[in-house]
C-alpha cells in the first residue's frame, strides 16, 4: 500500500496497531469538553488580559481574532483531521499517515513541547493553587496594596513552598489522568467547566457593578487601531497557537480519541468561541475594577499575581472574590495541565505498550524531576543562566517561540501539501455526509498558503532574524 492510499483509507491502514482497544471520548459533547477543558487555561485568565492591557485594548482583541483564523484554527482543524484519521497518537499518527517519511518528528517536537511546557507550566499553576489559600486566609488583604508585590516576592523566592504546591498540581492532575479517557479527562471537564464558567460570571457581575467600571469596558471593547503595531501582530499569533492549545500534540491526540460521527469543524468553532468568550469575560473581571480603583492595565505577567489582588483588595468583600478568582483560575490552568500530560501518557503507553497507570506515573515524576528547574528558577537558581535566561524562561521561550512555531509550520504544510485538500475535506466532512464543504475548502486554503508564511514570520522574527 503506497502513501497516498494509506492516507485516504485510514482504516485498512497496515501499519502496527496496538492490541490494547483504544478508549476515546464517550460522546460528541464530552469531546468538546474536554478540548475546551484544554484551550481554557492560563492563556485566558493571564495571558490574553496582560497582552490585551499591554496591547491597547479592543484593537489586540480583533487581531486576536484575525490571527485564530488564519492560524489557531486551521491548525487545529488539521491536528483533529490527522488524530481521527490514524486513531493514534501524536507520532504515530504521522507514521501512519505518512509512512516511511520523516514527518513523524513534527510529533516528536509536539510530545516534547508538551512536556517542557509543563516544566514551567505547573510552576505557575502551583503558585495559583498556593493564591487560593492565601486569599482565603487574608494574606493578601494588606491595608497597604504597596504590601501585594511583597507577598508574591515571599512565595516565589521561597525554594520549598511553591515546590510542593507543584507536586500537588502533579498528584491531582495524575488521578484524572489514571482514571482514563472518558472517567478522568472527560467526566471532569464536564463538571468543572460548568463550574468555571459560574464563578467567572460572579467574578463579572462584581466588577461591572463598580463606579466607574465604565471605563474598563470601554477599554476592552473599543477597538483604537491607532495601537496597530506588527509586534502585536506577533503577540496574537502566538497567543492563537498557545490559546488553541496546537503545536504540542494534544489537539492530536484528543482527535484521535473523537469518533466517527464527531464534526470535527463545528466542534472546533464552538471551542474557538467559547474559549474567546470566557477570555473576554477574564477580561471583564479584571479591567472595570482595574479602572474604577485607578490602576494601569499594561502591568504585564504581573497582574495576575499583583494587580489582580491589589485590585479586588480594593473593593467590597474582596477578599471573597479574590478567591473566587484564584479558584477559577486554578481549574483552568489544572484542565490545561491534564491535557499537556495526555500527550506523552497517550505515547508511552501505545509506544512502549505500558499500562496507563505506569506511563502516567513516569511523565508526572518527569515533569516533577525538570520543573524544578522552573520553580527553582526564582529561588535558588535564579542566578543559573541557560542563553542568559533562567530555566524558567528558557523553557517558555524554547518552546513558544521555537518548537510551537516550528512544529505550526511543519503541520500546515503537512495538511496543505502533504494530505492535501482532498483528505482534509473528506476526513473533516465525515466522508461528505456534512455540508460544510465550502468552509473547508477556504481552510484548506489558509493551511496551504497563508499559515506557513504567516507563522515563519512569526518564528523569523520571536528569533530576532528579521525586523519587522
Ligand atoms: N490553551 C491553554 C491555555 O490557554 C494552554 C495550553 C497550551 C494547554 C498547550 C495545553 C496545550 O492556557
Amino acid at each position: 500500500m503506497d502513501a497516498q492510499e494509506t492516507m485516504l483509507s485510514p482504516t485498512s491502514a497496515s501499519s502496527k496497531t496496538t492490541a490494547k482497544p483504544r478508549q476515546g471520548f464517550a460522546t460528541s459533547l464530552g469531546a468538546i469538553a474536554a478540548t475546551l477543558g484544554s484551550a481554557v487555561g492560563l492563556g485566558n485568565i493571564w495571558k490574553f488580559p496582560y497582552m490585551t492591557g499591554e496591547n491597547g485594548g479592543a484593537a489586540f482583541i480583533v487581531v486576536y481574532l484575525l490571527c485564530l483564523f488564519i492560524a489557531g484554527l486551521p491548525v487545529m482543524l488539521s491536528e483533529f483531521v490527522i488524530g481521527r484519521r490514524s486513531q493514534a497518537n501524536a507520532v504515530r499518527s504521522f507514521k501512519k499517515l505518512a509512512p516511511g517519511t520523516p514527518w513523524h518528528f513534527v510529533g516528536v517536537a509536539g510530545v516534547t513541547s508538551a512536556v517542557v511546557i509543563m516544566f514551567f507550566y505547573s510552576t505557575v499553576a502551583g503558585w495559583i493553587y498556593a493564591y487560593i489559600f492565601k486569599s482565603a486566609g487574608g494574606a493578601l488583604a494588606a491595608v497597604d496594596p504597596a504590601q501585594t508585590p511583597a507577598v508574591f516576592d515571599a512565595l516565589t523566592a521561597s525554594p520549598v513552598t511553591p515546590l510542593l504546591w507543584q507536586w500537588v498540581v502533579l498528584a491531582v492532575v495524575g488521578t484524572v489522568i489514571i482514571a482514563g479517557v472518558q472517567n478522568g479527562i472527560e467526566r471532569v471537564a464536564k463538571t468543572v467547566l460548568p463550574i468555571l464558567f459560574l464563578l467567572l460570571l460572579v467574578c463579572d457581575i462584581r466588577a461591572l457593578t463598580l463606579s466607574g467600571a465604565g471605563a474598563g469596558v470601554n477599554f476592552l471593547f473599543r477597538p483604537d487601531f491607532s495601537k496597530l503595531t506588527p509586534g502585536m501582530f506577533l503577540a496574537a499569533l502566538g497567543l492563537s497557537f498557545f490559546k488553541m492549545s496546537v503545536c504540542m500534540g494534544v489537539m492530536t491526540t484528543y482527535g484521535s480519541y473523537m469518533g466517527p460521527e464527531d464534526n470535527l469543524p463545528s466542534s472546533m468553532l464552538k471551542v474557538a468561541l467559547s474559549d474567546t468568550l470566557v477570555s473576554i469575560m477574564a477580561g471583564l473581571a479584571i479591567f472595570p475594577a482595574v479602572f474604577a480603583f485607578g490602576y494601569q492595565p499594561d502591568a504585564g505577567p504581573s497582574l495576575l499575581f499583583i494587580t489582580i489582588p491589589m485590585v479586588f483588595n480594593s473593593m467590597p468583600l474582596g477578599q471573597l472574590f479574590l478567591t473566587l478568582f484564584f479558584l477559577l483560575a486554578a481549574i483552568a490552568a489544572t484542565g490545561a495541565m491534564i491535557s499537556l500530560m495526555e500527550v506523552p501518557v497517550a505515547y508511552l503507553s501505545e509506544e512502549k505498550d505500558w499500562p496507563r497507570t505506569k506511563a502516567t506515573l513516569v511523565s508526572v515524576l518527569t515533569v516533577a524531576l525538570f520543573g524544578m528547574l522552573g520553580t527553582f528558577s526564582t529561588s535558588i537558581l535564579s542566578h543559573v543562566k541557560v542563553w542568559g535566561m533562567t530555566f524558567f524562561d528558557f523553557f517558555d521561550f524554547s518552546t513558544s517561540s521555537i518548537l510551537m512555531p516550528m512544529a505550526g509550520i511543519a503541520i500546515s504544510i503537512f495538511a496543505g501539501w502533504v494530505l492535501g485538500k482532498k483528505v482534509i475535506v473528506d476526513e473533516a466532512s465525515n466522508h461528505g455526509q456534512l455540508k460544510n464543504q465550502t468552509f473547508l475548502s477556504i481552510l484548506s486554503f489558509i493551511l496551504k498558503y497563508i499559515t506557513p508564511i504567516a507563522v515563519t514570520i512569526v518564528l523569523l522574527s520571536g528569533l530576532g532574524l528579521i525586523k519587522l
